[in-house]
This record gives C-alpha cells, structure tokens and sequence, in this order.
C-alpha cells in the first residue's frame, strides 16, 4: 500500500495563497509520479481572519496540527494588522507549541539565478543554516516598566539552556556527517559555529562549549570552525564558499538568514523548514505576503515550490523531492529573472512549468 501523508495547509495572507496553489500543484504530481498520496486540509489562519473575528490561533488548531504530518505555510502578514500580533499569535505560536527547534535554511544558489555577489556562481553558494527555533530572545522573558515616562525600562533575555543548545547542535553535526557522506566537496569544509562569544560570554561560552564538546566526542572526523556573527556576516558576503553548514541561535539566525536569501538570489527563491525531527514540521516560501504583488500573478512561487521539495525530504519522498529540485533548476534556467512581474511568465505558469516537466 502506498504511503498516504495528511497535510495542514496554511495560504495564509497577501500573495501566500497564489505561490501555496503552486506549491499544491506541484505536490500533486509529484505524488501521482512518485506513488504516494498526499491529503490537504486548509486552515484560513491570517490577517483577514483576525481582521473579522479577533482570533490569531486557537489553542484547539494547535492541537489538530498535532495529527498532521506536515504544515505547509504561504505567508503570515497584513497591512492592515499592527506587527507583532499575527507573528506572535500564529507564526511563533506554532514553531513554539510544535516544538519545532530548527529552523532549517538551505542557502543554495541555482544555475542562471542571479546573485548580487560579483564573480560568485553556484560553485560558491551552496551550504545550509541551522538555525535554533524555539530558544533566546524569541522565548520573551523579560518585560517593561515605567512605561511611556522618561524612566522606562526594557528587557528580553537571551535564554539558553544546555539541552535546547544540545539537540541543535546534534541536528547540525548530523546534518553535516551526511553531506560529507554525499560529497567530499562538502567534507572539505567545517561545520561552523556563529555566535558573539567575544561579548555574550555566557551564552556565547554555553553553545562554543557544547559546540566542541559534542564534535570531539562524536563527530571527530568533522572539520570545526567558529565565526562571531559580525565577521559571519562580512564572509557571507564575501567568501561564501567557505560555509557549508553553519549553526547558531534564533535572533543571529533570523537576521543572517536574511543575508543568506539575497545571496541566494532573493526572497523569490528561498525556502526553509521549521523542524521537529520528531513531530511536525512545519515549511514555507521565506518572502512576506507581499500585498502590493496580491492577486497579480506575478509572484514567483519557486519558493513555496522549494519548501514543498524540503517537506518530501522530511517525509522520506527522497526522489520525489529530488525530482522537484532538477526540474526547478530546469526551469529556472528559462526564466528572465526570480524577481517578481519580472518572471518572463506568470506565477501559474511557473507552477504548470514544474508540474508538467517532473524529472
Ligand atoms: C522568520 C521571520 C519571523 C522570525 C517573524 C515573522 C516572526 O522573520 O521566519 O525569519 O523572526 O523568526
Ligand atoms: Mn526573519
């Protein structure tokens, strides 16, 4: 019998649910193709819906998630909605709830997509970042007083503890020994922490302390490096190669995996993983909802297409997973630019491009 996966869909708001069709489209033939069955249930979370009734996500959502073996998200976020609630209410809720402690970002530039990087090509940008999802400043300890006077106050505290720092650490070092298993490319380069030990020397020391700990005791035939997240950023830039997989904490994770999508030739092409190798996870398009492009047909769903290729990989679809990745590449080579109305085709006809031409 073949395998039937049930997945949560979450179009969520602006542009979210055109690049989510695609992603669908593109996951239906895989499956018819590659033999297993997939079951889509569609959840309305989002800006309009808190817009209507006040309601970000119930607590009952989170629990029917719990039976799902994926969550395929588009984009939380809405004009209209002051930041904050909706990131907090769904996003973060759900990452938090779910237990979803890795954030997941391959920083892999494809044939004929352009990178702001001069005399960079796809040779130099190619690794991964593992970013902690659930831990630091995202946990919101700390609070204000004295609000709105002259004397306020505010805190929000990088927290960590040895466990949370300990099952990142290992999903990097495992991570890694199979990219090394796959390419001795990648085995030529380390494994590399990013951190600001120089300053955070507390948290800082925690995780460079497990970091060594745990790669002398199980991982000794894997490279190590260290980065503080300042010169992580100058050698993003200017020597990408040298990465190939980079682990950290959730703040210094969020903001360099923004610099990692640029490089990767931007927000039309990067996808990530919100992970409990455990439980649910969790994949999405990494670009915004994008209003001013909604209802366009201009959005380039390469992203949501990508995400929908790294939940197969979690399932265990490898092949099917892989099959989406080439024909993306393929694609991608006939498209003018991955920037959005910039395409030379529509956001449909990307989708049918991927879905028809499945390798
Ligand atoms: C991301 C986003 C979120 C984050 C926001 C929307 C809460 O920027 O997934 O990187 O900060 O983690
Ligand atoms: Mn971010």
């Amino acid at each position: 019998m073949s395998a039937i996966y049930n997945i949560a869909v979450i179009p969520g708001d602006g542009t979210g649910p055109e690049v989510v069709a695609e992603g669908i489209k593109v996951l239906k033939s895989a499956s018819a193709k590659f033999g297993f069955n997939l079951e889509f249930t569609t959840f309305d979370f989002g800006g309009e819906r808190y817009l209507k009734t006040g309601e970000t996500l119930p607590d009952s959502a989170v629990e029917e998630f719990r039976k799902f073996h994926s969550i395929y998200l588009g984009a939380i976020g809405h004009p209209d909605v002051k930041p904050g609630i909706l990131e907090t209410g769904i996003l973060l809720k759900i990452r938090f709830a779910l237990d979803q402690y890795i954030n997941l970002r391959p920083v892999k530039l494809y044939p004929n997509v352009d990178t702001p990087l001069k005399d960079k090509g796809p040779e130099d940008i190619d690794f991964v970042v593992i970013r902690e999802n659930t831990g630091g400043i995202y946990t919101g300890h700390g609070g204000a007083t004295r609000v709105g006077t002259q004397d306020e106050i505010a805190t929000q505290l990088m927290v960590y503890d040895r466990r949370t720092v300990d099952r990142c650490l290992k999903y990097a070092f495992e991570l890694k020994k199979m990219r090394n298993a796959k390419e001795p490319k990648y085995a030529d380069k380390p494994i590399t922490l990013i951190h600001k030990r120089n300053v955070l020397t507390h948290c800082g020391d925690l995780w460079y302390r497990a970091f060594e700990e745990m790669g002398a005791k199980h991982y000794p035939e894997i490279k190590r490096d260290y980065n503080h997240i300042d010169a992580a950023n100058m050698w993003f830039v200017k020597n990408p190669e040298w990465f190939d997989v980079a682990v950290t904490e959730n703040l210094f994770g969020d903001i360099i995996t923004d610099l990692g999508a640029m490089i990767q030739g931007g927000l039309g092409v990067a996808s990530g993983g919100n992970i409990n190798p455990e439980g649910v996870s969790m994949f999405e398009p990494m670009g915004g909802s994008a209003p001013k492009y909604k209802g366009r047909n201009v959005i380039n769903p390469m992203a949501a297409i990508g995400a929908a290729m790294m939940m197969l990989d979690a399932l265990g679809e490898s092949k099917a997973s892989q099959s989406i990745e080439k024909t993306m590449i393929s694609v991608m080579q006939k498209m003018k630019s991955q920037a959005a109305g910039k395409m030379g085709y529509s956001t449909t006809e990307i989708g049918d491009l991927v879905a028809d031409n499945l390798k």
